[in-house]
């Protein structure tokens, strides 16, 4: 999968893309990162990017040409490129927009920065506007590595094991359970007993209960999403009970 990043800042994104699973992805080739200057598509002299707002007020507004031009470059080597503008007015990001994300060939992430762009970048050049959340980042450029992190470990082959992607916390909008590893014991606080029984079919019954627990504590709303057997009712209904009782 291609990845482009529109940016005013490519020295951002230098460290990212070689740590961990991503950086082995860009590795292996499951995944191809470029970043593409806006400023190297500003035309004049001093390759202005921004510029005052019409009708004055604060701040400056990414102009339109650099950017246009930049879009155009990406989409002249290949037109079926999904144009994405990081901003905190598109539409939240989650697991199931992350999975439709990733049944794309390539991306061309659009990272504004300033008070914004120019509205008619929007409206001629961008595909779809993404927010990672409901608080504002200086920039898109933290988003952009927030979307290629969560789409790219989704591609085949870039976990070890398919079965790490299943295991995630919402791919069934349930919380993750509790993990532990050596030491059996710190500080005085053990792990939990039913993990060192042996008996998988107890555990995985404990896995699941746990993370219906933290789903129920943490995040209610996502329970109402998820899709619960016979079993999770009954486990739910234990829990609740249990609550009751301390
Ligand atoms: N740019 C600034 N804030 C952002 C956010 N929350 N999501 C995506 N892009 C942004």
């Amino acid at each position: 999968m291609r990845f482009d990043i529109l940016t005013l800042f490519p020295r951002m994104f230098f460290s990212p893309f070689q740590e961990s699973i991503l950086g082995r992805a860009v590795q292996r080739g499951l995944v191809q990162i470029r970043i593409v200057n806006i400023r190297d598509f500003a035309l004049d002299k001093h390759q202005v990017v921004d510029d005052t707002p019409y009708g004055g007020g604060q701040g400056m507004v990414m102009k339109v040409e650099p950017i246009g031009r930049a879009i155009e470059w990406v989409k002249a080597e290949d037109a079926s490129a999904r144009v994405i503008h990081m901003t905190p007015q598109g539409r939240p990001l989650d697991q199931e927009r992350v999975r439709e994300l990733s049944s794309f060939a390539h991306l061309a992430l659009l990272c504004g920065r300033y008070e914004g762009i120019d509205e008619r970048v929007r409206e001629l050049f961008v595909d779809e506007e993404v927010s990672i959340g409901d608080y504002v980042l200086s920039g898109g450029e933290f988003a952009a590595m927030v979307v290629i992190d969560a789409v790219s470990r989704l591609l085949p082959g870039a976990l070890g094991s398919d079965r790490s992607a299943v295991e995630d916390s919402f791919f069934n909008s349930l919380l993750e359970y509790p993990q532990y590893t050596r030491p059996l014991e710190f500080t005085g606080r053990t792990v939990p007993e039913v993990l060192l029984s042996g008996n998988h079919c107890a555990i995985s019954r404990w896995r699941r209960k746990e993370a219906l627990k933290r789903t129920l504590t943490r995040r209610p709303d996502l329970l109402g999403r998820a899709v619960l057997s016979r079993e999770d009712r009954d486990l739910l209904e234990e829990i609740r009970k249990e609550s009751v009782e301390s």
